[in-house]
């Protein structure tokens, strides 16, 4: 078991072992100073393990209540956002409860942004069930729900009291969802870690789950830590995202986010080293480890195409978009890209 220490706004704990579901009651109780947990959860999560939470909650002296939704990326929806604030308030829900996300990152930001808006906000506990919520969406506080204009648009920076990350719950997810987590877990190394590359380059799906998820989870703690509400540092954990959001976008989200943000990876790679700033053995290392976990190096969606998702973003600022290019591996560098150069810079990295 490792257990990392998030100093925030809130300082919480993230802990990464295995049996923790199953133990989650005890470590859960420190933070419901009333006696009722609130489960939120996706019915497909729920039916895997909600009963193994609930059985511990109620072990550990709780009266627990729980909420579920269809799973899927359009359950992230203000109407659903409303039913569970609804469905707390109509249990009587006080500010001395907690809620408890139990699932990937659709659970956990819709969890988390009712948990910062019910009563002017309450605690709440992530159990992430997927890699990728694991390593990235569950730590850090981004809480959302999308709107009918796009992703994430209406949130609140909102931190956990506890995250708990149980590597039984990823036995039984579907391998194209274990890969989807891989594509942010190369995002860390090329990012901040050679080292964590060049072990995923050699042991490709079979590293080592827990040791991989902690590191991952220890980088972006220190970033949470400099920047916790994305003024800066933290910005650089979007590499991929801006073109990637388009290649989700444009695919009317067929692609995956993780295949997308991978492939995004490539492309802005190709045009940092044609604008003379990522280095080719970089564009080359980024190419071999792509292939081993299967993503794609390219897309076949336009320049304009994927142009036009990135000004929708929320990334951009004004009339410019902070775009993340890596140097070499474990050093990548902000940089302002303005509007009107934003479809040339990705024309070249398409070629
Ligand atoms: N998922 C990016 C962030 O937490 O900043």
């Amino acid at each position: 078991m490792t257990i990392i220490d998030v100093p925030a706004s809130r300082n919480y704990q993230v802990i990464v072992g295995s049996g923790l579901l199953s133990q989650a009651g005890n470590q859960v109780v420190p933070f419901c100073k009333g006696n009722t947990a609130a489960i939120v959860s996706d019915e497909t999560v729920w039916g895997l393990c909600g009963s193994t939470l609930e059985a511990s909650l109620k072990a550990a002296g709780l009266h627990v209540i729980y909420y579920t939704f269809p799973a899927g990326e359009a359950s992230k929806n203000g109407e659903n956002y409303l039913k569970i604030l609804n469905f707390l308030a109509k249990n009587k829900l006080t500010r001395s409860d907690v809620l408890v996300a139990l699932g990937g990152g659709v659970t956990g930001d819709l969890t988390g942004f009712v948990a910062a808006t019910y009563l002017r906000g309450i605690a709440y506990v992530q159990i992430p069930t997927s890699l990728l919520s694991m390593v990235d969406s569950s730590v850090g506080g981004k809480t959302a729900i999308d709107l009918p204009a796009g992703k994430n648009l209406a949130g609140a920076f909102y931190q956990p009291s506890l995250v708990l990350c149980d590597m039984d719950a990823l036995s039984t997810l579907p391998q194209e969802i274990f890969r989807d987590g891989c594509g942010e877990i190369i995002k860390y190394g090329v990012l901040y870690d050679k080292a964590l590359f060049d072990k995923l380059l050699t042991e490709g799906f079979s590293f080592d789950r827990e040791a991989v998820i902690a590191r991952c989870v220890e980088l972006k703690r220190n970033v949470v830590a400099e920047d916790e509400f994305d003024t800066g540092a933290r910005q650089k954990l979007n590499l991929g995202h801006t073109i990637g959001h388009g290649i989700e976008a444009q695919s009317h989200f067929t692609v995956s986010h993780g295949e997308a943000v991978a492939t995004g990876m490539a492309i802005v790679a190709r045009a940092g080293e044609k604008a003379g700033i990522t280095s080719g053995d970089t564009v080359c290392a980024i190419h071999e480890i792509l292939e081993k976990f299967g993503f794609p190096l390219n897309t076949g969606y336009s320049s304009h195409q994927l142009f036009t998702s990135a000004l929708s973003d929320k990334k951009r600022s004004g009339g410019t978009v902070n775009l993340v290019v890596p140097r070499e591996i474990g050093d990548c560098i902000l940089l302002p890209t303005p509007i009107e150069q934003l479809q040339s810079f990705i024309e070249a990295g398409l070629a």
